[in-house]
């Protein structure tokens, strides 16, 4: 399928036709032109009928209720989360939770495993191209429990300096956090390496896949890092969904983000039991 597809000419007009919103002019006689998709993408036709869809056939709370419409949403809800498991080369769905986006999934991390894993003067390794979604989290998180925040220096032609980063990590970082492709600078990271020598280093690893994950065909579980992150919003999905992908073992031993919903296992007036992976989360 894919070299047929290659030997079509690419057709611009067919294309912007799978997205309504490119039918809109900016003035008239001027069609709109959208280049601000690594902020977020527009939306093709597909996407925007299978949501109007769930609500007009399908729409009930998840996890919730036992009659037919909750049923078929939960079942289409835990079938996303399959596809998506198998689309970034993740065998175990159970490792894939769903957040808002990219930056909450980062936040998650931090808030969970940082908060309880990470102890004054333990070392975080990010970059200087990080979006600052993966910059600020770690900085509260520092401030609030007196860790050590390091960069690995970016050269004059937008790559890492893997020199710096070696250095950096004879100091023994618990946590090296870095993007797999720049927004800013459209830098492709070597990760599999670098997540190889953090782990060499005794370091976990945080990849911020928000921009590879659109871009390039991703397989989580070659680049083997701990954690990873990407949003729906950026990939012609719809904003509100993002996605946390975490080793089984940590997701288990971390402590729930937030309260109420379906992480509770079991409920009284003054005490809970958190609900197994995926759903604690
Ligand atoms: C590299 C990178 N990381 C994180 C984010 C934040 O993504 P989200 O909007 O899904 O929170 C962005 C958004 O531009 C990004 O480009």
């Amino acid at each position: 399928m894919h070299a047929a597809a290659a030997s079509l000419p690419f057709d611009v007009e067919r294309l912007r036709s799978e997205f309504p919103i490119l039918g809109r002019e900016t003035r008239p006689g001027v069609p709109l032109v959208y280049l601000d998709s690594a902020a977020t993408s527009q939306k093709p036709r597909v996407v925007l009928e299978a949501m109007t869809a769930f609500y007009e056939h399908q729409n009930a709370n998840i996890h919730r209720g036992i009659h037919r419409l909750a049923e078929e949403a939960t079942e289409s809800f835990e079938s996303a989360r399959r596809r998506i498991a198998a689309f970034v080369g993740v065998s175990d769905a159970a490792e894939i939770v769903f957040t808002r986006n990219a930056t909450e999934s980062i936040n998650l991390v931090a808030s969970t495993w940082g908060r309880t894993q990470m102890q004054s003067g333990d070392l975080i390794v990010l970059t200087e191209m990080e979006h600052h979604a993966n910059l600020v989290p770690w900085q509260m998180l520092a401030a609030e429990k007196g860790l050590r925040l390091a960069h690995i220096p970016v050269d004059e032609g937008g790559r890492l300096d893997l020199d710096a980063y070696r250095e950096l990590l004879s100091r023994g970082p618990r946590l090296v956090a870095f993007t797999t492709m720049s927004n800013v600078l459209g830098t492709i990271t070597p990760a599999v390496a670098m997540t190889a020598q953090a782990h060499d280093a005794g370091a976990l690893v945080l990849l911020d896949a928000a921009q590879s994950v659109p871009h390039l065909p991703t397989d989580f579980g070659a680049l083997n890092a701990d954690f990873a992150v990407f949003s729906g919003h950026k990939m012609c999905g719809p904003t509100g969904i993002g996605v946390l992908h975490a080793r089984r073992e940590l997701l288990e031993a971390m402590p729930p983000y937030q309260g109420g919903g379906d992480m509770i296992k079991r409920v009284s007036l003054t005490s809970f039991t958190p609900n197994d992976v995926p759903h604690k989360f």
